[in-house]
């Protein structure tokens, strides 16, 4: 059945947890939804994963228009998050309005997904009121980086911890489905959770939260070049596509593929012609 905003909520409201992962193309997309998977994020972490940037800042409203529409086009149940990427939707209201719009418009998504607490209050509202879902994001914010001068946990202190928290229930109060909580402590996380009436998702964020959702590629291990505490394997499919893309190696430099199962033939007589 397709899962919908009204999914996430029922689901909540059951105390049944929420699953999320991120995909960035068709096949991957089929994959996960196959699964049975609730929800998919296209994230710009697809700047990482898939366009090998060290951070999602230089992707662009085309590069996730460009992700989006192929993952939703795979996705028959799951419901299909598209990232806002940085500064598509920071600069003014109308211009957030008119790229999340596009983002809907020309992927098909369900919904879209923006980083920040309160201050972008307003800009969820104005997003919502155009008829398009918004799931907040908020605790560690990838798109602030260079503000906090690397990737760190967020919400140590009481003070911040209470910042993150105010920052949910003021997402939550603009319109938003549905709120991400990134690196942040648990014990936050939870707090959270009990006082918001949307679900929480969480990615770094502990137990408490209402689900969870994991970077695709880090999730089946096909990414080794650093793996964060929160992450956990759940297959080595790095190790398993490089056995065998060597086994195809060896294959083709020993002659042995293709053979002649793999290969068109023509009708004797045919062959004859030739000659
Ligand atoms: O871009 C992304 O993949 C995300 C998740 C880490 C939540 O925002």
């Amino acid at each position: 059945m397709k899962n919908t905003t009204a999914t996430f909520a029922a689901m909540k409201a059951r105390g049944e947890k929420i699953s999320m992962l991120t995909a960035y193309d068709y096949t991957m997309a089929r994959l996960v939804d196959a699964a049975g998977i609730n929800a998919i994020l296209v994230g710009d972490s697809l700047g990482n994963t898939m366009l090998g940037y060290e951070s999602t800042i230089p992707v662009t409203v085309e590069d996730m228009i460009h992700h989006g529409a192929a993952v939703v086009r795979g996705a028959k149940n799951a419901l299909v998050v598209v990232d806002m990427p940085f500064m598509s939707y920071q600069a003014s209201i109308e211009e957030a309005v008119r790229n999340a719009g596009r983002i809907m418009k020309q992927t098909l998504c369900a919904a879209v997904k923006l980083e920040g607490g309160s201050e972008l209050a307003p800009t969820i509202a104005a997003i919502v009121a155009a008829g398009i879902p918004v799931m907040g994001h908020v605790g560690m914010m990838p798109q602030h980086v260079n503000q906090y001068g690397g990737f760190k946990v967020q919400g140590k202190s009481t003070q911040a911890a209470q910042k993150i928290i105010d920052d949910a229930l003021a997402v939550e109060k603009a319109g938003a489905f549905a709120v991400v909580f990134e690196c942040v402590p648990a014990d936050v996380a939870r707090e959270a959770t009990e006082r918001l009436c949307i679900p929480t998702i969480g990615i770094g964020a502990g137990s408490g939260c209402d689900g969870q959702v994991l970077v695709n590629q880090d999730m089946l291990g096909m990414f080794d070049d650093f793996k964060p505490r929160f992450v956990r394997r759940f297959a080595q499919a790095g190790k398993l596509m490089q056995e065998a893309f060597k086994a195809f190696d060896r294959e083709v430099k020993g002659g042995g593929f293709p053979n002649d199962s793999e290969s068109f033939a023509r009708e004797p007589q045919e062959v004859k012609r030739l000659y």
